[in-house]
């Protein structure tokens, strides 16, 4: 029977599945019954799972009870109503790839159908090969187009991207780009400062990617020698050097299609680069010690917080690998760049360290403030080291200035004064005389200790509250040294 529909049977024909963890549904709607039994059998044995009429009323009942990932529609010359088909299943289910079929000759009903959402065509007859071929491309942007708009919806909804915090306009541009990135398998280079996430940023491309299931293999160029990263990245054979008593993969082999993270990039020497552009180049290396050569299957991230553009100036990294892993890059901005998303980074760590130590913390207004304040030259992760810095050292469930670390404490102090000052210049004006209550509670608690000697808990007493609460407020007011405060 299908001699009959296609041009030619004779042609080796070696199923293809397409992934079986996602089983695409096909619906193929054809009056002519020979062409669409044999569509069917086919794309079933593509590994679709195919439903099939010759009725468009029916297909459309079809289509509602359970919507098609991709349509492969005949239309008949000389009728509209499979153009209409086609129009209006782009507007119901927009996620669902349309091929259009058409009588040969009729190479206007294809431009037509394409031009109402159609994404391919076949002409009729076509042989089995150009079916399987037009099926696979529709299956690819179907999945593509899926997972990005997913991938958009859930970003719509959280604090940021996977692991990533942050709803700043610099971020939602990194999202953008990581999701439409993280569905190729293109190299990537990562740019930025150091702790601006630049590995958070690797792991979440690959964890989106389609190849998240693979291994995520790390190798950080800053820290291995020379000699340990080549067998690290390509492997080795038996006896190749002391030690070397077994063959061993290389990362670039063991990622069997999963991503390999190449961390540090810049620090690589240019030996290395060399082999490393070599292996890109051919896809396949040589194991230290072999004379044989290994094919690879990795997608490659790059990350460095070197300027490397600079450095091809210099010549200390080549040009060409430079061109090769910078196929698509993502600069991470800096956290001064992005003030906003400090309180969300904040409340996100606070909430990790709360549910770790089974105690909430949270932050007084002043804490936050000095926080968004300070320029953060290490980035998030000194926003997340001095966090749990704070919890470790806080008495109580909020964190106040005197929990921060001293720099920020004395940038706080700062602040405080400036506020003082500008608030006695302005209150001054308005009501010569009147201070406010937390001025007046924080010079008591001082002249209290002062007169004391420095005895907080005979001061506690002699002010009337607990030595839980002074402490709490010596805090509160960044009081570190009573007997030093001006
Ligand atoms: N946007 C973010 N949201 C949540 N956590 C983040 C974010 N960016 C970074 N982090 C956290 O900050 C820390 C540092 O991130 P990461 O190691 O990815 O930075 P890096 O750029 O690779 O730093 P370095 O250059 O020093 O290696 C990690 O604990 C990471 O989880
Ligand atoms: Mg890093």
């Amino acid at each position: 029977m299908l001699e009959t529909v296609f041009k030619t049977t004779t042609m080796e024909f070696i199923p293809q599945l397409v992934e079986p963890a996602v089983r695409l549904h096909l619906l193929v709607v054809d009056a002519d019954t020979a062409v669409r039994s044999a569509c069917a059998e086919i794309a079933t044995s593509l590994g679709y799972a195919v439903e099939s009429t010759g009725d468009l009323g029916q297909a459309r009942s079809l289509l509602r009870g359970h919507t098609a990932d991709i349509l492969l529609v005949n239309l008949p010359s000389g009728s509209n109503e499979g153009l209409e088909l086609v129009s209006e299943v782009k507007l119901l289910y927009p996620d669902t790839s349309v091929i259009a079929m058409t009588a040969t000759g009729s190479v206007n009903a294809a431009v037509e159908a394409m031009r109402c959402g159609a994404s391919d065509y076949l002409t009729k007859p076509f042989a089995m090969d150009e079916l399987s071929t037009v099926l696979d491309r529709a299956a690819q942007s179907h999945m593509t187009d899926t997972a990005t708009r997913q991938l958009r919806e859930r970003l719509r909804l959280s604090e940021g991207l996977g692991s990533m915090i942050g709803r700043s306009p610099e971020m939602e541009k990194i999202y953008r780009i990581l999701s439409k990135v993280a569905q190729t398998t293109h190299p990537v280079l990562i740019l930025g400062e150091s702790g601006t996430g630049k590995e958070l940023v690797a792991r979440t491309i690959h964890a989106y990617g389609p190849n998240a299931q693979r291994p995520f293999l790390p190798v950080d160029c800053g820290s291995l020698v020379p000699t340990l990263i080549e067998s690290e990245l390509f492997g080795y054979v038996k006896g190749a050097f002391t030690g070397a008593n077994r063959s061993k993969d290389g990362l670039l082999v063991s990622a069997e299609g999963g991503t390999v993270f190449l961390d540090e990039i810049g620090e690589l020497s240019l030996d290395l680069q060399a082999k490393l552009l070599r292996a890109l180049q051919e896809k396949e290396v040589r194991p230290v010690g072999a004379t044989h050569r290994v094919p690879i299957k990795a997608r490659i991230v790059a990350a460095t917080n070197r300027d490397l553009a600079s450095m091809v100036e210099k010549g200390t990294f080549r040009k060409d690998l430079f061109y090769r892993l910078n196929v698509v890059n993502l600069r991470l901005p800096p956290l001064r760049d992005r003030r906003e998303d400090i309180p969300l980074l904040a409340a996100h760590f606070l909430d990790r360290i709360s549910r770790e130590h089974n105690r909430k913390f949270t932050l007084s207004d002043e804490a936050l403030r000095t926080m968004m304040r300070h320029d953060w030259p290490g980035n998030v992760r000194e926003l997340e080291n001095s966090l749990e810095r704070a919890t470790a050292l806080s008495s109580g469930p909020v964190l106040h200035l005197g929990d921060l670390p001293t720099q920020l404490q004395q940038q706080g102090l700062e602040a405080r004064r400036a506020a003082v000052v500008a608030g006695e210049e302005a209150g001054a004006a308005a009501a010569p005389g009147v201070k406010p209550l937390a001025d007046l509670e924080r010079e008591a608690i001082l002249s209290a200790i002062r007169t004391l000697n420095g005895d907080k808990l005979q001061a506690a007493k002699l002010l009337g509250i607990g030595k839980t609460t002074l402490y709490r407020k010596l805090k509160e007011y960044g009081i570190a040294d009573p007997l030093q405060e001006e």
